[in-house]
C-alpha cells in the first residue's frame, strides 16, 4: 500500500518519478504528490485521486530538478485530500518526506511535538514523524542521523524518503516492515517500493531489510541499521521484461492477466516437471524436503485470494500425502498464541510478497521453531527472503488489483508440492506420472475456457443489475465458490457470498427469489449428484442458475438458465480451470457496470498495513 519512488542523478527527476509513480499505482490511489529540489527549495505538489491529474498539473510548470521524490497514497490515517497527501514538510520547509506503513504511536508523539510548538497541517501519521525529524535536525544533528533518531522513537511499520535544502545531494531510505529498494544506476540512483517502478532504468536493485536507513547519492549509496552500524548490502540483477508490465493492447491489466494464463501456468511448471520419475523438481524446497514429508501438520496461512489458493491446497496435501493441514487467516493466525510445534510445517503463501499479516504470521511462526515455507510471485519480496525455503510461482508480474492468474499458478505450484511430498511418501510412480500428464494438459484446457470469453461476456449482460449474487460448490470447488464472490465484490461491487452448496440450506435458501443469481460449479465429478440435487432446490424457488459443467454434461442446460461447458480434468486440478470462467464473469460484469476494474474502490494490492 502507498507507492514510493525517489530519483537522484543529472536528468529532470519529475518525469521519472511520475512513470514510477504510475507504475506502483496499484498500491494506492487516493492522491498522488512529489517532493523536488529546485533552486535550493524543497517544492511539494500535491493532488487529490489518480497520479495522471498529478502528471498534468506537473506538465504546466518548467521544472528543472535533479532530485525528487513522489508517492502515490492509500489513505489510512485522515480522508484523501490534498492536506493528507504526501509529501509532508517540517515547519520551515526545509525538510519533506514520504511514507508508506503505519506510525502505531503517532499521537502520543504528536502531544509531545504540539507541546513543543509544532503545527500540523493534515490528519496523518507521517506528518507526525517530519517533525520529529526536524526537532532532532534542530539540536544540530546532520539529516542521517535525524532520521535515525527519529525512527528509534517510532512504533509501527515504515516505508519512507526525505529529501531537505539542507543537504541537497541526498535523499535518506528508511525501511521496517513495508517494502523499499534502490535502483543503482548510472551516475543516478532510485528508490521505490518495487521494483516495476525501476526496470524503465536499471535492472540492478538493493533490498532494504528492516530497519536499516540509507544515505542515496547520484553515484553511490551507504546503508547503515538504525544502531548506526554499517551494513554492506548485495546488488541484485532482476530480470523483468517491459511488456510483463505493460497492458500489450488489452483494454485492462486483469483482462490481460486473465487471458495469459496458458502462459503463467506454463511458465510456473517449466522444468519443474519429470515424468518419466512422475515427480516434480522444486530447487527452492529440495533441501527440506524429508523435513516437509515427515511433519506431523502443515498450517497454510495467507489473506485473500492467496488464502482461497491455501484452502485449494489443503484439500490436495490432505488427499495425497496423508499429512492434516490446517488454513488459517493470516492476519487471526499472528494474533491468537496458536499452537506451533517444531515438527510442523508453516505454508506462507503471498502474490506480493508484502502483506503485512502475513509477513508477521511467519515472523511470529518463525520464533516457534517450526519449519517455514514462503509461496511468492514477487522475487526478493519479503516473505520470499525471510522463509526458510519456498517456491515461486513465476507467474509474471500482476498489476490488476483483483488476483488472476496468480492464483492459478498458486494452486498449479501447491499441486508440484503436494506431488512431490507425496512421491516422497505412498504416491505410486503411475499415480504420480498420470498427475503430470494432467498438468501438462491444463495451459491448453485452459486456453479453451479463455475462447469462451464472449458467451460469458454476453450472459454478463444479464446480471449487471444484480445486487447480490451466491456461488456454491462443493469439495475442492467450496475455495473457488469463495474466489468467484470474492473476485466479483472486488471490482463490480455486488455483493457476493461464496459456500459450500450443502450448506445452501442453513441459511442462504432463505435469500434465494427470482432475483437471486446462484453460480454452481458443477463439474462431473464424486458429489455431481449432490449438486445436481442443490440446483433443483434453487431452481424450485424460482433463483436464476448460472453452472460451470462439464463440456459433456447435456443434463444440466435443462437445470440451469445459463451453462458455461469446460474441460475435465483431475479433481485436484479442477479449481485451476473452474475459476476461469468466474473471473471472466466478473470482468465483464463490472466493465458493463463502467467501473475500473483495475484500481477498484477502496482496495490495493500489496497490502502492506494491517
Ligand atoms: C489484497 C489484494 C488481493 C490479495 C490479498 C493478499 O487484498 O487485493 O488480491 O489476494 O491482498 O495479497 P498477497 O500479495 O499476500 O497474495
Amino acid at each position: 500500500m502507498c507507492g514510493i519512488v525517489g530519483y537522484i542523478g543529472d536528468k529532470n527527476s519529475v518525469p521519472i518519478i511520475i512513470e514510477g509513480l504510475k507504475r506502483l499505482e496499484y498500491r494506492g490511489y487516493d492522491s498522488a504528490g512529489v517532493g523536488i529540489l529546485e533552486n535550493s527549495h524543497v517544492n511539494v505538489v500535491k493532488k487529490v485521486g489518480k497520479v495522471s491529474i498529478l502528471e498534468s498539473e506537473m506538465t504546466d510548470r518548467p521544472i528543472n530538478s535533479t532530485v525528487g521524490i513522489g508517492h502515490t497514497r492509500w489513505a489510512t490515517h485522515g480522508a484523501p485530500t490534498e492536506e493528507n497527501a504526501h509529501p509532508h514538510f517540517n515547519n520551515d520547509k526545509t525538510l519533506c518526506l514520504i511514507h508508506n506503513g503505519i506510525i502505531e504511536n503517532y499521537s502520543v508523539l504528536k502531544k509531545d511535538l504540539l507541546k513543543k510548538g509544532y503545527e500540523f497541517y493534515s490528519e496523518t501519521d507521517t506528518e507526525v514523524l517530519v517533525h520529529l525529524i526536524d526537532s532532532f535536525l534542530k539540536k544540530g544533528n546532520g539529516l542521517l542521523k535525524s532520521v535515525r533518531k527519529a525512527l528509534v522513537e517510532v512504533e509501527g511499520t515504515y516505508g519512507i524518503a526525505v529529501i531537505s535544502s539542507l543537504e541537497p545531494d541526498k535523499i535518506i531510505a528508511a525501511r521496517r516492515g513495508s517494502p523499499l529498494v534502490i535502483g543503482v544506476g548510472n551516475n543516478e540512483n532510485f528508490i521505490a517500493s518495487d521494483v516495476t517502478a525501476l526496470i524503465t532504468h536499471t535492472s540492478q536493485v538493493v533490498y532494504l531489510d528492516d530497519n536499516e536507513v540509507v544515505e542515496v547519492y547520484k553515484d553511490k549509496f551507504k546503508a547503515k541499521n538504525i544502531k548506526d552500524e554499517d551494513i554492506i548490502k548485495e546488488v541484485h540483477e532482476v530480470t523483468i521484461a517491459l511488456d510483463e508490465i505493460s497492458k500489450g493492447g488489452y483494454p485492462h491489466f486483469m483482462l490481460k492477466e486473465i487471458m495469459e494464463q496458458p502462459e503463467s501456468i506454463t511458465n510456473s511448471m517449466r522444468g519443474r516437471l519429470i515424468q518419466e520419475d512422475g515427480i516434480s523438481r522444486l530447487g527452492g524446497i529440495r533441501n527440506q524436503i524429508d523435513r516437509i514429508a515427515n511433519s506431523k501438520r502443515i498450517i497454510i496461512s495467507a489473506c485473500g485470494t492467496s488464502w482461497h489458493a491455501g484452502l485449494v491446497g489443503e484439500y490436495m496435501l490432505e488427499q495425497y500425502t496423508g499429512i492434516p493441514v490446517e488454513v488459517e487467516y493470516a492476519s487471526e493466525f499472528r494474533y491468537r498464541n496458536p499452537v506451533i510445534n517444531k515438527d510442523d510445517t508453516l505454508i506462507f503463501i503471498s502474490q506480493s510478497g508484502e502483506t503485512a499479516d502475513t509477513l508477521a504470521a511467519m515472523k511470529e511462526a518463525k520464533k516457534k521453531g517450526a519449519l517455514i515455507l514462503g509461496v511468492c510471485n514477487v522475487v526478493g519480496s519479503s516473505i520470499a527472503r525471510e522463509s526458510d525455503a519456498g517456491v515461486y510461482i513465476h507467474a509474471g508480474p500482476e498489476i490488476g488489483v483483483a488476483s488472476t492468474k496468480a492464483f492459478t499458478s498458486q494452486l498449479i505450484v501447491l499441486a508440484l508440492i503436494t506431488l512431490l511430498i507425496a512421491r516422497r511418501k505412498n504416491l505410486s510412480l503411475v499415480d504420480g506420472q498420470n498427475i503430470i500428464k494432467e498438468l501438462e494438459s491444463i495451459p491448453g484446457k485452459v486456453q479453451r475456457i479463455l475462447e469462451l470469453n464472449k458467451e460469458i461476456e454476453k450472459i454478463a449482460e444479464d446480471f449487471v443489475d444484480a445486487k447480490n449474487f451466491l456461488y456454491l460448490g462443493r469439495g475442492y470447488n467450496f475455495p473457488v465458490a469463495l474466489e468467484g464472490a470474492l473476485k466479483l465484490k472486488e471490482i463490480s461491487y455486488i455483493h457476493a457470498e461464496g459456500y459450500p452448496a450443502a450448506e445452501m440450506k442453513h441459511g442462504p435458501i432463505a435469500l434465494i427469489d427470482e432475483n437471486m443469481p446462484t453460480v454452481f460449479l458443477a463439474p462431473h465429478d464424486s458429489v455431481y449428484d449432490k449438486i445436481v440435487s442443490n440446483i433443483e432446490e434453487v431452481k424450485a424457488r424460482k433463483g436464476k442458475i448460472i453452472a460451470i459443467a462439464s463440456e459433456n454434461d447435456n443434463t444440466i442446460d435443462n437445470l440451469a438458465d445459463y451453462s458455461i461447458k469446460i474441460p475435465e480434468t483431475i479433481r485436484m486440478l479442477m479449481p485451476v480451470l473452474n475459476v476461469i470462467p468466474l473471473q471472466l464473469l466478473s470482468y465483464h460484469i463490472a466493465v458493463k457496470k463502467g467501473l475500473d476494474v483495475d484500481q477498484p474502490r477502496n482496495l490495493a494490492k500489496s497490502v502492506t498495513v494491517e
